[in-house]
């Protein structure tokens, strides 16, 4: 037997358990419609496809790169280089979808957007004085990571329109104050999980100057930006950063399908090393990616390369359909919920929710606790999920506020688990006045 006090610590932290009961919630209760997970919707895949996107790059390697037969067999069945083999693809896909320039050299292809964060984390922090900054509330795949590897987590607020910038001021002052040095800052700018909220564009450019001034890295993550309900998209910071200081990290897993696991990390910044020859922080990424995934899958490389092949370099035109349906079930939300907590009537009132630009999720906020309990009740009585927002939140914060995901479901289904919500939290809320009061 293995006592729980000598396995690492960050085993019994909290955070620690959000990912898998994000993942499981919805495998306890099948029947129940759920607002829960942030999953790309299933109605775009096809099994065909995939031996169509290999095929694809296959007749790529060998028409448009001159590969040999053995040399593709090589490439689709061995060990390979340790940062991909489709950068210099994701190099033109970023040029043409995003408006990054960049080298493939600066590209490390990742198994999912999440080693990229493993990654850069590892790399980046090297003394116990070191902090990383998050806009919070926060995706737990960084926040977890971070407690992984031991390193400090600061939060800086969100407001309404995305990352508060006098907050994060105020926190680089009172950390230097403190003797700590703000190592990187970590941030969805577009269309946040677990908020929903975008950076507006004045404020991307303040961002970009307080990080110069304060030498601080900034690591955006930018999985939904292409699902914009109202456009234009703004551009992202990466595509603004003229003095290298934005790792970006890219996923694959909402603009092609998350079975993949392939992610990408954008790595131009100069190491100096301690005889002044430079190189480029990706070299360094390499070291830590060949101990920790060896490589990424050469299969999963060849379905999206072939993928980016087949439509003409980028995957927005091909997600015109998924940015037109996420749209519309983030609009039926919206709509379901003006309809399902008309304002005029008591016990809705204190029921508030954000209006996100695009993205899969928005938050509700509620005149009663959001608490595990109140989910186990949602989930058996009304058969309605969805996830606590305090799980996003360090220590406290988010108690009242549920996040809903609506990349899941149909108008039909969000729908109707509007409706349960709305009879769940009249229940509640007529129920139990004194957790009203509290909340009040
Ligand atoms: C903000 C954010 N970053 C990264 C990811 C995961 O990316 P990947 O599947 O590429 O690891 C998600 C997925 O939910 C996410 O919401």
């Amino acid at each position: 037997m293995l006592l729980q006090e000598s396995l690492h610590p960050s085993l019994t932290d909290p955070i620690l358990d959000v990912m898998n009961f994000l993942n499981e919630v919805a495998l306890r209760f099948p029947e129940a419609i759920s607002f829960a997970p942030g999953r790309p919707n299933e109605q775009f895949y096809d099994a065909r496809q995939l031996s169509s996107y290999l095929d694809e790059y296959v007749r790529y390697l060998s028409q448009e790169r001159g590969l040999t037969e053995p040399q593709i067999r090589t490439q689709l069945f061995q060990y390979g280089r340790t940062n991909g083999q489709i950068h210099e693809l994701i190099a033109r896909m970023l040029e043409k979808d995003e408006g990054i320039r960049t080298t493939p050299e600066s590209i490390v292809v990742t198994v999912g957007c999440q080693e990229g964060m493993f990654i850069s984390l590892r790399a980046l922090f090297s003394k116990p004085d070191e902090v990383l900054l998050v806009g919070m509330p926060c995706y737990i795949g960084i926040t977890g990571a971070a407690r992984l590897l031991g390193i400090e987590i600061v939060p800086v607020p969100e407001r309404e329109d995305g990352l508060d910038l006098e907050a994060l001021e105020a926190r680089l002052r009172a950390l230097q104050a403190e003797g700590k040095r703000a190592r990187a800052l970590y941030l969805v700018t577009d269309f946040s999980n677990p908020s929903g909220r975008s950076l507006p564009l004045p404020a991307r450019r303040r961002l970009l100057e307080i990080a110069a001034r304060a030498e601080l890295l900034i690591i955006e993550d930018n999985p939904y930006g292409f699902f914009f309900r109202e456009g234009p998209r703004k551009p992202t910071l990466k595509s603004m950063d003229d003095r290298q200081q934005v790792i970006y990290l890219g996923s694959f897993s909402k603009s092609a399908f998350p079975g993949l696991r392939v992610g990408y990390a954008v790595v131009d910044q100069q190491v100096v090393n301690a005889t002044g020859k430079r190189h480029l922080l990706a070299e360094e990424f390499s070291k830590i990616k060949s101990l920790l995934s060896v490589n990424t899958p050469s299969i999963s490389q060849a379905i999206i390369g072939g993928m980016l092949v087949m439509h003409g370099g980028g995957l927005l035109e091909a997600n015109r359909e998924a940015i037109r349906f996420y749209k519309e079930n983030m609009d039926a939300a919206l709509q379901a919920l003006e309809r399902h907590f008309p304002r005029n009537e008591a016990w809705a009132q204190g029921v508030t929710w954000n209006v996100p630009d695009g993205g899969f999720f928005l938050v509700m906020k509620l005149p009663i606790e959001a608490d595990d309990a109140l989910l186990e009740q949602s989930a058996r009585s009304y058969q309605v999920l969805w996830t606590p927002m305090r799980y996003f939140y360090l220590g406290t914060g988010g108690e009242h506020e549920i996040r809903l995901s609506c990349s899941y479901l149909t108008p039909a289904r969000i729908e109707e688990g509007i409706s349960r919500l709305a009879r769940l939290i009249k229940a509640a809320v007529e129920q139990q006045p004194s957790r009203t009061l509290k909340a009040s």
